[in-house]
């Protein structure tokens, strides 16, 4: 694995694989990699001939208030996981690098930015939109690898992609779980073992939805109702939101349709954590 920490040089093995009619396969990361983003670099070393993964802690995507400083790095351990799963490049620049002196520039997908997350984490979107956008330009992949697990993230660089004309291909794939139900997340570590045991009751909410929409219920009121009840009865848990909305404007829908999206994010002691249920209601294909 070659590692590469300027956007010159970056560019510069982009363009040479490029003309070799190499397709390039993306994952973009924060780096403190775990089975979630392993998922993906495995699935891009299977679909694309060159696999890169970058490792940036973007500054742009956190508020003044939140955790950047904090942010778990360890960047030996994941040189190592990347190592194992047979990545050809890994772009890992600094802030400057991305960011230097007088940097002006931004992206922004209006309107979806201030849904779900993006109430509670102003500018947030702005800041992955921007950094993603600048990744593509660096990279320039053929194919780039998200995961489910930030649906709303997926869902607008969707939308960035298709409205700026890029030519990159976007794929999502399923969100990878703990044993014990939990979705992987590098902010886990944060938590100490009751809080572990209470953010239980996030996937124990979805599952308690999934099944009471197997069984008919399609108001979406009540299967929030639902969720919120079961996560309220951990004394450390505080919700943020719990929405089902549609996939196209993240508007709240009040009845259920296949492809509709149950999001939800809460605070377990300090730490915020997102899951979320992509809905079929559509029988015959489970
Ligand atoms: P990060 O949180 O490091 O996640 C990198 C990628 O891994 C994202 O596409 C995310 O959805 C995916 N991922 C995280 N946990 C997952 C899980 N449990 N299952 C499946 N996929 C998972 O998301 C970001 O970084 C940043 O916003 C980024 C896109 C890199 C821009 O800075």
């Amino acid at each position: 694995m070659k590692k590469i920490t300027s956007v010159k040089e970056m560019k510069a093995t982009a363009r040479e694989l490029r003309s070799r009619g190499k397709t390039i396969g993306f994952v973009p990361t924060m780096g403190y990699l775990h089975e979630g983003h392993l998922s993906l670099v495995r699935k891009s070393t299977q679909k694309a001939e060159v696999t890169v993964v970058s490792v940036f802690v973007n500054p742009a995507q956190f508020g003044p208030k939140e955790d950047f400083k904090e942010y778990p790095r360890d960047l030996n351990r994941d040189l190592r996981l990347l190592e194992k799963v047979g990545v050809d490049y890994l772009f890992y620049p600094d802030s400057e690098e991305v960011y230097p002196p007088g940097y002006r520039t931004y992206v922004r997908v209006h309107d979806l930015e201030e849904k779900l997350c993006g109430r509670s984490r102003p500018g947030f979107f702005r800041g992955v939109c921007t950094v993603v956008l600048k990744l593509f330009n660096i990279v320039e992949p053929d194919i780039a690898f998200f995961g489910q697990k930030d649906a709303q993230q997926a869902i607008i660089l969707q939308r960035m992609v298709e409205d700026l004309h890029l030519d990159v291909k976007i794929e999502v794939l399923p969100i990878v779980r703990d044993e014990d139900g939990l979705a992987l997340s590098s902010r886990n570590e944060y938590l100490n073992s009751k809080e572990r045991e209470a953010a239980l009751a996030l996937p124990r909410s979805l599952q308690e939805a999934k099944k009471t929409i197997k069984i008919g219920e399609r108001r979406a009121a009540v299967i929030i109702k639902k969720v919120e009840e079961m996560i309220r009865k951990e004394p450390l848990t505080k919700i943020d939101y719990v929405e089902i909305v549609d996939l196209d404007e993240l508007k709240p829908i009040e009845m259920l349709k296949d492809g509709s999206l149950l999001a939800l994010a809460v605070w377990v002691g300090k730490t915020r954590l997102i899951d979320n249920l992509m809905i079929e209601i559509n029988e015959k294909r489970e």
